[in-house]
């Protein structure tokens, strides 16, 4: 009532008072981009942690479009980048960078990163786990909260993306009390655990969510340098990235049905990669089972690029489809990123990301 009777003589005062303080009011069309995972997509969160089991801020990491190491897994941008640029937004930082921007996004991801604790666990800070990634995205809703107000808070974050890949650290470097795990019941944990984290970000307030489904890692360099004799695919790994392609669908029909607005893509990187590290010249490259950098037999010796005293860099990284001994180059993760963003149903479903977006949710404006 106050402020009212301050209204009838200061009008133009008057507004400021009535309207609750903001500092900041986002587009009507604002998609921020939350990003979890591993190494796939880690742009720098491990560079700040004590003891991280795996780290790319060396050279030649970054050379081609960056020009320096970020952290990043490649010799440039990530699938989670391209993305972030397909949504508009400038590229999301790392977590665990001090003094960043929580409105456009925030990537959680940490190379070694497993659904199951205890893969590449063992000492402090060697990577951060699925669970502790969302434990900082509530930390990051309390931010901001405090910049935007409730109301505001919950469109942000219900028309967020929520970028997913996680399992293959599990699957490729299980920890050892796992081992003798039959495959149906090792593939349902860590699923599981998958399910938990979902539903977890469900209470935060998402509502649309983009998984990188397993892909063809059976097939990296590193994988062809430990069956030096034949240079093939793990047929093990190969074994549990399709299992966990296959009962991961199901999981997903299944939340669709259990949480309200629960809205999703799987994008098959399976397949994806897999016709790529099959045809390479189809898709503009010379060598898909030789990494661009890297030591020992197929340059596939795990960790090997940027350390050790014999390992080499090609000349024209666009010739490659493996950057290091598991990771793709940037070029490859263009052509993928394109196709979560625009591909058909025979790669991205039930939506891609594009028709994702647009997706109404009822209880939003
Ligand atoms: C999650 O993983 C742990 C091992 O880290 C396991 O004991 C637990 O049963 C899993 N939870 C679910 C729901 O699968
Ligand atoms: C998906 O379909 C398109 C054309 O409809 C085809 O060119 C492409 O190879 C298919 N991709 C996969 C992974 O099957």
């Amino acid at each position: 009532m106050e402020s009212s009777r301050f209204c009838f003589f200061l009008p133009v005062f008057c507004v400021s008072l009535l309207i609750p303080a903001r500092t900041l009011t986002l587009p009507h069309n604002h998609v921020a981009l939350f990003i979890f995972g591993d190494s796939l997509f880690d742009v720098g969160n491990n560079n700040y942690l004590k003891n991280a089991i795996g780290l790319a801020n060396f050279w030649p990491y970054g050379e081609t479009f960056f020009k320096h190491p970020t952290g990043r897994f490649s010799d440039g941008r990530l699938i989670s980048d391209f993305i972030a640029e397909y949504l508009k937004l400038p590229l999301i930082p790392p977590y665990l960078q001090p003094g960043i921007q929580f409105t456009d996004g925030v990537n959680f991801a940490s190379g070694g990163a497993g659904a199951l604790v205890e893969t590449h666990q063992g000492s402090e800070g060697r990577v951060i786990d699925l669970k502790t990634q969302v434990l900082y995205l509530k930390n990051v809703k309390k931010h901001i909260k405090q910049q935007l107000g409730d109301a505001e808070t919950r469109t942000l974050l219900s028309k967020a993306i929520y970028l997913i890949s996680i399992g293959g650290n599990d699957y490729i470097a299980p920890s050892s009390e796992f081992e003798s795990f039959p495959k149906e019941e090792f593939v349902g944990m860590v699923i599981g655990n998958l399910t938990s984290v979902i539903k977890d970000i469900y209470k935060v307030g998402g509502r649309k969510f983009a998984f990188v489904s397993m892909g063809a890692f059976d097939c990296s360099p590193n994988m062809r340098a430990l069956k030096q004799d034949k240079g093939g695919c793990d047929e093990e790994v190969t074994a549990l990235a399709k299992l966990h392609n296959k009962v991961l669908p199901d999981v997903l029909k299944e939340l669709q049905g259990q949480l309200k607005e629960f809205k999703y893509i799987n994008f098959d990187f399976y397949t994806t990669l897999k016709e790529r590290i099959n045809n390479p010249s189809k898709y503009g490259f010379k060598e898909a089972n030789v990494a661009c950098c890297g030591a020992g037999p197929f340059r596939g010796t795990l960790s090997s690029c940027g350390i050790s005293k014999d390992y080499e860099v090609c000349e024209d990284v666009s010739e490659y489809l493996f950057f290091d001994s598991v990771h793709p180059t940037e070029k490859a993760y263009k052509q993928l990123a394109k196709l979560i963003w625009s591909g058909g149903y025979n790669v991205s479903w039930p939506y891609n990301l594009e028709t994702l977006i647009e997706v109404d949710l009822e209880g939003l404006l």
